[in-house]
């Protein structure tokens, strides 16, 4: 059993962050949302991984995840030049997949660890291909499942205008090496794609075993910031490491679950968790509320936040009023006004968002 993690793609949902880097490596409770799909992977027994990247965040996906020793796996790197689809991404890979079956991870989705069940129902059905289906308000947004009730899957459509069901495909997907020749068969989509649904449907329509598998825990497709903030919010509260490593002063409260990384000074400030706080960050006169990710390299002085992500690097000074729900680049800088301010000056990228509120 091999797997593959799909690292390209543009990101625009998460602009301006994805201008400058990948999706993939946005941080929930700092750590790149594609390592938590590896340490699932890995978890179920599969080391054999192959990682899509992209020509434009290729080299910092690589720099940054390395060749999977951190991970107990070996990772091979495949390119994929143009962002031609999800099917079109396991036709590049099909040198390193060769003739072994394996899991699909889309890398921006993060799932609740049911690996070994799936795998396991995979195994001892000899199915051709898997599905992970969960329930969503919003059908319309996904690949849609129509299932009988046993669980084999009758029909699956990309983004229906009238959803036949409310299950949506979740991006994990377990494949034998039938679905290579459903892929050559199939033809982009309307969106020029060519789509891993329409190559899943393929092999339906020529009787493979084509079963679905309900998740029952949760489920976040990380594109957009509000997905973000509340897959911190679920991160913080189910698999945070507790120790402290920084240094904490006399004066400053600490309560909660909370994590300090290694050479953090809190001075006389408040932390209440679930918090996590990079490795050398400055944190001084400061409330930290709840399901506060600060990475590492920080900057905060006479800051009141919670509930928001604060990337590395990133400097927030003396600002009166409480930063709520925010997601803040790395090295990005919110700095200080000398009295109530008269006026705001701004410099802020393209498709940035700040709400006064
Ligand atoms: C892709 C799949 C879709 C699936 C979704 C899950 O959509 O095409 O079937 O439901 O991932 O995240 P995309 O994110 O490419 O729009």
């Amino acid at each position: 059993m091999k797997a593959i993690i799909l690292s390209g793609g543009k990101g625009t949902r998460l602009r301006p962050l994805t201008y400058t880097g990948a999706k993939q490596l946005v941080p929930v409770a700092n750590k790149p949302i594609l390592w938590y799909g590896i340490e699932s992977i890995v978890a179920a027994g599969i080391t054999d991984i192959g990682i899509i990247i992209s020509p434009e965040t290729g080299g910092e996906v690589k720099a940054k995840t390395g060749d999977g020793s951190q991970f107990g796996a070996k990772i091979t790197y495949i390119l994929q030049d143009a962002p031609l689809g999800l099917a079109h991404a396991v036709k590049v890979a099909q040198p390193f997949l060769g003739d072994a079956p394996f899991v699909m991870y889309l890398g921006d989705n993060l799932v609740e660890s049911q690996l070994d069940l799936f795998l396991d129902k995979f195994n001892s059905r000899h199915l051709d291909a898997l599905t992970l289906l969960c329930e969503v308000e919003n059908p319309t947004a996904f690949g849609v499942a129509q299932v009988d009730s046993t669980g084999k899957v009758l029909q699956l459509i990309e983004k229906p205008q009238n959803p036949p069901s409310n299950l949506a495909l979740v991006g994990v997907y377990l494949f034998s090496p039938a679905i290579h020749n459903a892929i050559s068969n199939i033809q982009p989509s309307a969106r020029g794609e060519l789509e891993i649904t329409d190559a899943i449907q393929y092999l339906i329509n020529w009787q493979k075993n084509v079963e679905s598998f309900r998740l029952s825990g949760w489920w976040l497709d990380t594109g957009k910031k509000d997905d973000l903030l509340a897959a911190n919010q679920i991160i913080l509260d189910s698999c945070l490491d507790l120790s402290i490593e920084g240094s904490i002063d006399e004066p400053s409260k600490v309560s909660g679950r909370v994590h300090i990384g290694v050479g953090t000074k809190i001075i006389n400030s408040t932390i209440r968790g679930p918090v996590t706080i990079g490795k050398n960050c400055h944190i001084e006169n400061c409330f930290i509320g709840p399901y506060s990710s600060i990475a590492d390299d920080t900057s905060l002085i006479e800051a009141d936040i919670e509930h928001s992500v604060v990337l590395k690097g990133a400097k927030i000074v003396d600002i009166k009023q409480r930063i709520v729900d925010s997601l803040i680049g790395e090295r990005a800088q919110l700095k200080p006004a000398s009295q109530r301010p008269k006026a705001l000056r701004f410099m802020i990228g393209d498709d940035s968002q700040i709400e006064l509120t």
